[in-house]
């Protein structure tokens, strides 16, 4: 009797969600799904970026960390404020002591003057953050710490972005939706989530850093290691996180044999008697 009931009971259950996927299904084929511009046009499909990070065994590549830095410094710096990360973190570039130190002093910090609790202007110390950047262009460049994470895509999305602005519309964008057509002071970019963005291709040729290991400065090496570092300012603990992840792997593999093991011990003295 209770094993009648309970099959009908799960034949109730099953037979509920099939009929409300069914119905589901109906109203969106008689809906369709609404055709915007973001669904036409938006390129959904990321540039394949293969990073050393990635995967569960992944470890950071510190040589395009350091020139991902380059590439911050030297190019993204000027619009771009990276608010979370210290000057003294990037010790784990592997920059010594004095140069963390040298790199921090060629900006402005303003804090409290310790002895007169005035706000004033002094150079930047190790324990410092990167300051605020005062940007007086088009749009509102994002602080970059954390973008990585913030974004659909991650380190590829910000690649993709970067080698991804082209100089034309495609005219059947511009006949479908004519309000797409690029503005003054824009950029069409069919990674953008709106098509055209306010960032003009920062990285529109070859050489706009000299990289200290004398790696060529291309676009496409320069878009890939910036990347790279925007991964290691949002995670910096990632390796560690991928090293904890393992070892859990191998306690939990470990005591499911020891759990197995046990069992049958059990059984076997159970058998016996
Ligand atoms: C001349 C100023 C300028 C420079 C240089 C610049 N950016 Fe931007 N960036 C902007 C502005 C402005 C926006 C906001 C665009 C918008 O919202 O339309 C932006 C937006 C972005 C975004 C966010 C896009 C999104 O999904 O919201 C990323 C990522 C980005 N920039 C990365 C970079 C990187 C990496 C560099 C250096 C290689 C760089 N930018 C250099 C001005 C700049």
């Amino acid at each position: 009797m209770i094993r009648i009931i309970s099959i009908l009971t799960g034949l109730f259950f099953t037979a509920a969600l099939l009929w409300s996927l069914t119905l589901d299904t109906i109203q969106l084929s008689k809906d369709g799904l609404p055709h915007t511009v973001e669904k036409a046009y938006v390129n959904h499909h990321l540039k394949d970026l293969k990073l050393k990070s990635d995967g569960i065994f992944g470890k950071f590549d510190k040589a395009q960390l350091k020139r991902g830095f380059e590439v911050y410094q030297g190019v993204c710096a000027s619009c771009h404020s990276m608010g979370q990360v210290s000057y003294r973190s990037l010790a784990a570039l592997g920059y010594s002591e004095t140069e963390v130190k040298a790199i921090a002093a060629k900006a402005t910090v303003s804090a409290k003057d310790p002895l007169t609790g005035e706000i004033k202007d002094r150079p930047g110390q190790p324990s410092d953050k990167f300051p605020k950047v005062i940007y007086a262009g088009v749009g509102n460049p994002p602080d970059l710490s954390l973008i990585t994470k913030a974004r659909h895509g991650g380190a590829a999305y910000v690649y993709s972005l970067l080698t991804g602005y082209e100089a034309q519309q495609p005219a059947a964008l511009l006949k479908e939706f004519p309000d797409a057509k690029t503005g003054e002071n824009m950029h069409y970019n069919p990674y953008f989530a709106n098509l055209n963005i306010a960032m003009a291709p920062p990285l529109a040729s070859d050489d706009l850093v000299t990289y200290t290991d004398g790696t060529k400065a291309t676009k496409d090496q320069m878009a890939q290691d910036v990347a790279a570092f925007l991964v290691w300012t949002a995670e910096p603990e990632l390796e560690q996180r991928h090293q904890t992840g393992l070892w859990w792997v191998l306690f939990m593999l470990f005591a499911t044999v020891l759990g197995y093991m046990s069992y049958r011990n059990i059984w076997a003295e159970k058998k016996g008697h």
